[in-house]
């Protein structure tokens, strides 16, 4: 891998198309050179790098010559028509969609979990879904610890984990309602300003939707655990910006609350947030721009043997996407 590399971004206006540029900047990423991909309604548009204005190109299937990395974040579809072509082009695609993770040829990532499974590449690296990292990232260190069995969880997702378009939508019904206007939508089936949607992503056949089961489905194949099973609700919730997830899990040996904490204290990219007596446990608006993941709200499960409850937040459009995409890029150059 060229050390000062060619890097494509693919939906390079979109909410994690920024964020990957910010964290590209941010993280000193050695770019040696950035080209920057959308659809054509955004060609000519500037984006800003270093301190220098960047065209934004049309993505076409010649856009990958001499790019060394190209960081996907356009959609399924794009990434399914497109990421082959680039591979094939010679460059490594690192993916945000949904469309390889299950694939057996693709490494599915989280470099605090499982870095070494980036060297398996054939071309394409999966980035995982934002509620399993966020959630993975404190539910592993304590597998590691004490194995885990099972978990029943329930996600209160941000309007951006659905894109700029939701951002907008949030923004724009709350001013409606407060104005007393009927609010209009467009992203999602119901009102979400000042309500919660038990709804994200499609319903399959057995009732629960595909974002429920990506934390099962991918969980196993990140943690290297076939047996790990998830029961999990989704819910969309009026916040810009990251991540909760309330985890109750139970595990194979003992675990007490102590002996939770000494192990998240431990663990890389996660804050221990836990004084429920001063009112502080990880809060989605100040976890919004951290790298780090924030775990709290820490109890043995009154209903699960050897269980723990917990309450995990964080910035989805990072550790759910663009900084894991980027600490992934910084894998390839080790
Ligand atoms: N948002 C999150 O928290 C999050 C987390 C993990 C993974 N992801 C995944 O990341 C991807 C992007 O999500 P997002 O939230 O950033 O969505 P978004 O804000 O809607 O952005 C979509 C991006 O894709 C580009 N695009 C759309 N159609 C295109 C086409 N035909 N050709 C080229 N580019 C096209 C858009 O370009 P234009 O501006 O030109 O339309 C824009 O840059 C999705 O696969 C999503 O599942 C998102």
């Amino acid at each position: 891998m060229n050390r000062s590399p060619h890097v494509a971004v693919v939906g390079a206006t979109g909410a994690v198309g920024v964020e990957m540029l910010k964290t590209l900047e941010k993280r000193n990423f050695p770019v040696g050179k950035l080209t920057l991909l959308a659809s054509a309604r955004s060609a000519g548009k500037k984006l800003k790098f270093r301190g220098e204005e960047l065209p934004v190109q049309t993505l076409t299937k010649d856009a990958f010559a001499g790019v060394d990395i190209a960081l996907f974040s356009a959609g399924g579809s794009i990434s399914k028509e497109f990421a082959p072509v680039a591979a094939r082009a010679g460059c490594v695609v690192i993916d945000n969609s949904s469309a390889y993770r299950m694939d057996d040829q693709v490494p599915l990532v989280i470099p605090e979990i499982n870095p070494g499974d980036v060297r398996l590449h054939k071309g394409i690296i999966a980035n995982p879904n934002c509620t399993t990292a966020i959630t993975l990232m404190a539910l592993y260190p304590l597998h590691q610890a004490f194995n885990v069995k099972r978990i029943f969880a329930s996600s209160y997702q941000a309007v951006s984990g659905t894109g700029a378009k939701a951002i907008e939508e949030l923004r724009r019904q709350m001013e409606q309602v407060v104005r007393g206007e009927k609010a209009t939508k467009e992203v999602y089936p119901h009102q979400i300003a000042f309500n919660v949607l038990p709804h994200v992503d499609s319903f399959l056949q057995d009732g629960y939707t595909k974002e429920e089961m990506k934390m099962q489905n991918e969980g196993r194949k990140i943690m290297h655990h076939p047996k790990f099973r998830a029961s999990v609700t989704c819910v969309r919730v009026p916040v810009y910006r990251a991540h909760s997830v309330a985890v109750n899990a139970e595990f194979e040996r003992p675990v007490t609350v102590d002996s939770a904490r000494q192990v998240l204290k431990k663990a890389p990219g996660l804050q221990v947030v836990d004084e429920p007596a001063k009112n502080e446990y990880p809060l989605p608006l100040y976890q919004a721009e951290q790298y780090d993941c924030a775990v709290g709200r820490l109890r043995s499960d009154c209903a699960l043997d050897n269980g723990l409850a917990f309450w995990v937040s964080g910035d989805q459009l990072l550790k759910g996407a663009a900084l894991n995409a980027v600490q992934i890029g910084e894998e390839l150059l080790k």
